[in-house]
């Protein structure tokens, strides 16, 4: 972390601010937004920022400047998404479990579309439109078959996961819009995995959707839009060397493999890659207790606010701002949830560190503040903006 986000975050702690607590790097956001608009702006694409990966208001403001729209998967989402001055024509709703409320609410906002992901919701939404009267643009959500090789929690875009339709239902699903008059098919829509960090399995899924493209023209079945969902990794193990990912490359790549037809318009839903590393969780260190063979570094942050380490074993980069020594010594840096897995880093090289010192932990910006839980009712920790 440079010197003057350390000193900017020791000063928040330092005028009395408790800990943890989130702090965003204002700045980071608005040039990785930037980053990522001159990116793909030169090809027309459009980008719907993931609300999942974090909807806080403030990112929600920053995101709506330089993103034409917004990938929600709840009802709430879709509110806050509207509430924060997306337009609602920018707006898809994806989700495998959408409720008939849900479905209500999208349908009044009259959102861009409805992400589908199965008979059966193709039917609901037909008879929720029916009673508002309006015709509901549809997506169908397809399983491509390709392997993100990402954490398994984490891949969605394989036949054994929950998400998507099957390549051999879509003759029947396609046979059975035909009856279903309050449903207009506009798009297809994709979505692999996340925390995807080699080009390759996107590629993949560009040949993949030019082979399903070509089976819709061999049916006569007009598709406008191509949604590929999202699933740009981030550089967790070095987040100051890449703290904009390489979103040239990314976008340069769909251009290039993804056969579009005559007016059809290629969509993105990008979360972790735009907001992940402008986050850091921010802690003190309560206890330093030593073990058999390891020192434990106790936090006051815990699984409660970050369960990406637990949930996933994911890696995140962690520092002792309080301390510049040299010689590095390893801790075990675990948080103070009653759960053997409330570890953020086995044998982490920090140098000699106290009480008090303040320990951050890097790339929370993603899937960090919305994943807290209230276990061992702990409090919500706040959230603090730079400013830029
Ligand atoms: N579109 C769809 C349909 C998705 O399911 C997701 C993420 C995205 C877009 C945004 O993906 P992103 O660009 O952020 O990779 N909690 C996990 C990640 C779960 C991702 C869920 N879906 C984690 O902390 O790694």
């Amino acid at each position: 972390m440079n010197q003057k986000l350390k000193d900017t975050i020791k000063d928040i702690v330092q005028s009395g601010t408790a800990t943890p607590f989130y702090f965003y790097d204002t700045e980071l956001l608005r040039a990785t937004l930037e980053a990522a608009v001159k990116a793909y702006q030169k090809y027309g694409f459009v980008v719907h920022y993931a609300l999942k990966a974090n909807s806080h208001h403030e990112v929600l403001k920053m995101t709506r400047h330089y993103l034409q729209g917004a990938d929600c998967v709840s009802g709430n989402e879709v509110q806050r998404a509207v509430d924060a001055g997306f337009d609602p024509g920018g707006i898809v709703f994806a989700g495998v479990g959408k409720s008939d409320a849900e479905i209500d609410l999208a349908l009044r906002n009259d959102i861009f579309c409805f992400n589908c992901e199965s008979e059966q919701e193709l039917e609901v939404i037909q008879e929720r439109a029916l009673i508002q009267c309006k015709k509901a643009r549809i997506a169908l959500r397809i399983n491509p078959g390709v392997d993100a090789q990402t954490h398994h929690y984490i891949t969605t875009g394989l036949e054994e996961n929950k998400f998507g339709i099957n390549m051999w239902e879509l003759e029947s699903i396609t046979e059975k819009l035909k009856h279903l008059p309050n449903l207009q098919l506009t798009g297809l829509h994709f979505h692999i995995g996340s925390q995807i960090t080699r080009l390759d399995p996107f590629k993949s899924l560009c040949l993949r959707v030019n082979e399903i493209s070509d089976w819709f023209v061999s049916k006569h079945i007009p598709i406008q839009h191509i949604n590929v969902g999202g699933g740009l990794g981030i550089n967790y193990h070095h987040p100051d060397q890449e703290a904009i990912p390489d979103f040239e490359a990314y976008f340069q790549l769909f251009h290039r493999f993804l056969q579009l037809r005559p007016g059809q318009q290629l969509h993105f839903e990008l979360g972790r890659a735009i907001v992940g590393q402008c986050g850091s969780l921010v802690s003190k260190v309560l206890y330093i207790k030593k073990g058999l063979k390891t020192n434990f570094a106790i936090l006051d942050a815990g699984m409660t606010e970050l369960i990406r380490p637990a949930l996933y074993q994911s890696y995140h980069s962690i520092e002792n701002i309080s301390k510049n020594d040299q010689q590095l010594l390893p801790y075990d840096v675990v948080g103070p949830i009653c759960e053997s897995s409330d570890c953020f880093g086995k044998a982490v090289f920090l140098p000699a560190t106290s009480r008090g010192d303040i320990v951050v932990i890097r790339s929370t910006g993603a899937y960090g503040e919305v994943m807290a839980s209230h276990y061992n009712l702990r409090d919500t920790a706040p959230s603090i903006f730079a400013k830029d």
